[in-house]
């Protein structure tokens, strides 16, 4: 979130080093910093795991990530293998605690190594169950008691519920200073997330009219293409509303519902944040069907492919009530958005992966065109479009060209690859690099993620204690179950879909 220089040397432990997320996500993104001059001069990355490798062969492992997964997917004319120099395996088993003196041991070697006393960053990327044992294994090994060096990272989800996420809260408190503990929620580190933020409060032109006077609704969609892939074990125990609507989903509800912060300071960005999810409606247990809608997909064909249902895939029970699509009406009760429904909605295995923010605006005041000038009129809206798109558009009306008087909506685009040559990093890079130079403004901190389980938790309770009668209950390729068109067409509205994003 800050102006970066190079951030001051560092030492990486990557607890689930032989994992997913490493393999896909965090070493692609170091290896871009490195490439773009952003990682500190010294550093060293230590992936840890049970899984036996040789240096060599993780490297291997890990430059095969880089090829599938990273922007840039070559080794840039050897600078790979300069970076993987730095990079080691430690074979550690992380639920035996005497294994962890070695990781002091490196510590204090690459101290003098250094002539300083370097970050000691532990990135958890582990399954959330590991989280507490791991964190108290760490909490007596001393390295901790520096706060300004040794940072603690969590992946999301953070908790299983509000219950668990507070006694998680409480651990991490008695060992780290809130400082110290960077939760992570990757959409926080998206190009487009952050420019939200530029786009109300650098200009002086939409902030006057975001508000209930002129804000009919608003729209977050989180569409994806994918099922739960080799995921069925984690998302068991997840499910839609859990794994993208208590964080990503409710964090960009945020962004476009925060009151204006008096500096970028990372505790008052923050405290903005979490206004709007202490003022976000909690529904009663007999109430949440009317809010909150679930969904299950079944086998079917996807883009001319045969693909399984839910309960057909790896490691899900054939018979489960798990949700992986969720829609739900929030509303904020505050004075600036009193009554303005933001309807929110996520999915896996529908039509097309985008992820967009609709804010739909009331009709003009007074229409003084002749009737038929208006069979096209459609209210402005100004969508912003997270991914895989990268734009900002605003709709008017225009007059058609010709004689008569014939209004239709045109857009107006702004578009990222148009507008820039230069590529926007990765969510991960942008949050790696904060990571290293303690800027927390991007992370979750304590009270916002307690804030937003308590936001959930009525809504998760409700579907916990009722099954579903009607799961799997929209096909592949689809935009979802008919109910969460009936949830959004009862208000007058329509789910809003990119042009040529349609079915
Ligand atoms: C993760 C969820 O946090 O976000 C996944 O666990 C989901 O289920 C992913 O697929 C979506 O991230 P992105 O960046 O592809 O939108």
């Amino acid at each position: 979130m800050a102006n970066h220089k190079r951030p001051p040397s560092s030492l990486l432990f990557i607890f689930g080093g032989s994992g997913d997320l490493n393999h896909r996500k965090l070493i692609p993104a170091l290896y871009n910093l490195f490439l773009d001059d952003y990682m500190p001069e010294k550093f060293s990355i230590y992936g840890i795991g049970r899984s036996e490798y040789s240096e060599d062969n993780y490297r291997g492992y890990l430059l095969d990530g880089i090829r599938k997964y990273s922007r840039r997917k070559g080794e840039e004319n050897g600078t790979w293998k300069k970076f993987a120099a730095q990079v080691s395996y430690l074979k550690m088993d992380a639920e035996d605690e005497s294994a962890y003196f070695r990781i002091t041991e490196l510590v204090r070697a690459k101290e003098k190594e250094y002539g300083e006393h370097p970050n000691v960053i532990f990135y958890l990327a582990v399954a959330p169950q590991l989280v507490p044992d791991i964190a108290v294994k760490l909490g007596p090994l001393n390295i901790c008691s520096d706060t300004k060096c040794t940072r603690i990272v969590i992946e999301k989800p953070f908790g299983h519920d509000l219950k668990s996420a507070h006694e998680l809260n409480e651990l991490l408190r008695g060992m780290f200073d809130e400082e110290q503990i960077f939760r992570i929620d990757h959409y926080l580190g998206k190009e487009t997330v952050q420019n939200i933020l530029a786009l109300r409060f650098a200009n002086a032109l939409f902030e006057p009219i975001w508000n209930r006077n002129y804000i009919e609704h608003v729209q977050i969609t989180a569409a994806e293409t994918v099922g739960v892939e080799s995921r069925g074990n984690y998302y068991e125990g997840s499910g839609a509303l859990r794994d993208m609507v208590q964080n990503h989903m409710l964090q960009l509800m945020c962004m476009i519902a925060m009151e204006a912060p008096v500096s970028f300071q990372a505790n008052e960005i923050r405290n903005k944040k979490v206004d709007v999810l202490n003022a976000i409606r909690k529904y009663e247990h007999g109430e949440v069907q009317d809010y909150a809608v679930r969904g299950q997909y079944s086998e079917g064909w996807m883009h001319g492919e045969k693909v399984p249902g839910y309960r057909q895939e790896k490691n899900v029970n054939p018979g489960s009530n798990v949700e992986t699509y969720a829609a739900v009406k929030f509303f904020i009760d505050n004075w600036r958005w009193q009554g303005v429904p933001f309807y929110i909605r996520t999915g896996k295995r529908l039509h097309n992966k985008c992820t967009n923010i609709t804010l739909q605006f009331r009709r003009a005041p007074h229409y003084a065109f002749p009737p038929e000038a208006a069979d096209t009129w459609r209210p402005n809206r100004l969508m912003i479009s997270i991914q895989p798109e990268m734009d900002i558009r605003i709709r008017f009306q225009a007059k058609k060209p010709g004689q008569s008087m014939t209004l239709s909506p045109v857009d107006m685009i702004f578009n990222y690859d148009q507008a820039y040559s230069d590529h926007e990093p990765e969510a991960y890079e942008t949050l790696l690099l904060d990571i290293m130079e303690g800027d927390a403004t991007l992370f979750m901190r304590a009270d916002q993620v307690e804030a937003a389980w308590k936001v959930i938790m009525p809504i998760q309770e409700t579907w916990d204690s009722r099954q579903p009668v009607d799961f799997p209950n929209y096909a592949p390729d689809s935009w979802g179950p008919e109910d969460a068109e009936a949830l959004i067409a009862r208000d007058g509205h329509n789910w809003v879909t990119l042009p040529g994003h349609e079915e």
